[in-house]
């Protein structure tokens, strides 16, 4: 069994959900708190000890690769200023892991992302996580994935529970229990309309086999207009048995707007220099009825 050493970070969308804000500014470069969506799931790989990030990337994204570059005047102007904290924060983005980037030129869909990557993989596993899902867990999202991966031996995706009236927004898998927590994907559906399968929602974290590109240039465009990796993966069941993770964890949809500002709130909260005062702020709200 390859060891998975590479994964994919599809960020080459339009974050239309978050428009204005995503004009000119990738959506993965808005912050949670004060570290940009994109940080935090290039901390969640590096954690996993998973050496190499490939992002897929379109126009106005050069800000990311960036974020990750390093910036010797930045860097000589917090050395003058004697900040070794930040100058420490700063030098430490760039060493975080070898990051490389594919143009996608158009986003045409999750699956068209993920082929784009197709040269640059070849013929190992891979991990793939989508920024848009930041989850907030104890051990990396990615990690628990690598570890099934690594007992298994079989690709294997995360999977989140989804009140039955959201089914609509995931791709949902038709499961069979394993074990407490991990099922086998029997059959996966994108964004059914009606007659889900369960309501097993697939979430932005997967390890997936090199024979998925094969799949992917195979794909027709499916809901939306889009080339959907969900049509892809079902494709390789028959032959490649999948596994999907109820994975532990606290996971926010960061790419709309509810739930990018649940995110900044929750992470807020974690963060002991300026809990206190959101506590607070949120108590006086509700004293004055801001909050029913
Ligand atoms: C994508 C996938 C979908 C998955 C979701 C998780 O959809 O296509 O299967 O359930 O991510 O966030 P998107 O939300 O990008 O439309």
């Amino acid at each position: 069994m390859k060891r998975v050493r590479k994964a994919v970070i599809p960020a080459g969308g339009f974050g239309t959900r978050l428009l204005p804000a995503t004009k000119v500014i990738p959506k993965e470069m808005l912050p949670v708190v004060d570290k940009p969506l994109v940080q935090f799931i290039v901390e969640e790989i590096a954690q996993a000890g998973i050496e190499e990030v490939i992002l897929i990337t379109g126009r106005e994204k050069g800000s990311i690769e960036d974020h990750f570059d390093s910036f010797t005047e930045l860097e000589l102007f917090l050395e003058k200023k004697n900040k070794p904290d930040l100058l420490e924060l700063v030098r430490s983005l760039s060493k975080m892991a070898r990051i490389v980037s594919v143009r996608q030129p158009y986003p045409m869909g999750l699956g068209h992302a993920i082929l784009c990557a197709k040269t640059l993989i070849n013929d190992e596993p891979f991990a793939v996580l989508l920024p848009d899902d930041l989850i907030i867990s104890r051990t990396p999202c990615i990690a628990q994935l690598l570890s099934v991966y690594e007992e298994y031996h079989q690709p294997v995706i995360a999977i989140q529970r989804v009140p039955d009236d959201e089914t609509r927004n995931y791709g949902i898998i038709k499961p069979q229990t394993v074990s407490d927590g991990l099922h086998a994907v029997l059959d996966l559906v994108e964004k059914p309309l009606k007659d889900a399968p369960s309501n097993l929602a697939v979430i932005g974290r997967y390890i997936l086999p090199p024979e998925l590109f094969s799949r992917l240039e195979r794909t027709y465009a499916g809901v939306g207009g889009e080339i959907q990796l969900t049509d892809a993966l079902r494709t390789l069941l028959p032959t490649t048995p999948l596994l999907g993770l109820e994975y532990e964890g606290t996971r926010f949809d960061a790419g709309n707007r509810a739930g990018f500002v649940k995110a900044n709130l929750f992470v807020g909260l974690q963060n002991p220099e300026i809990r206190e005062e959101i506590v607070s702020f949120l108590k006086d709200l509700d004293i004055g009825g801001t909050i029913k």
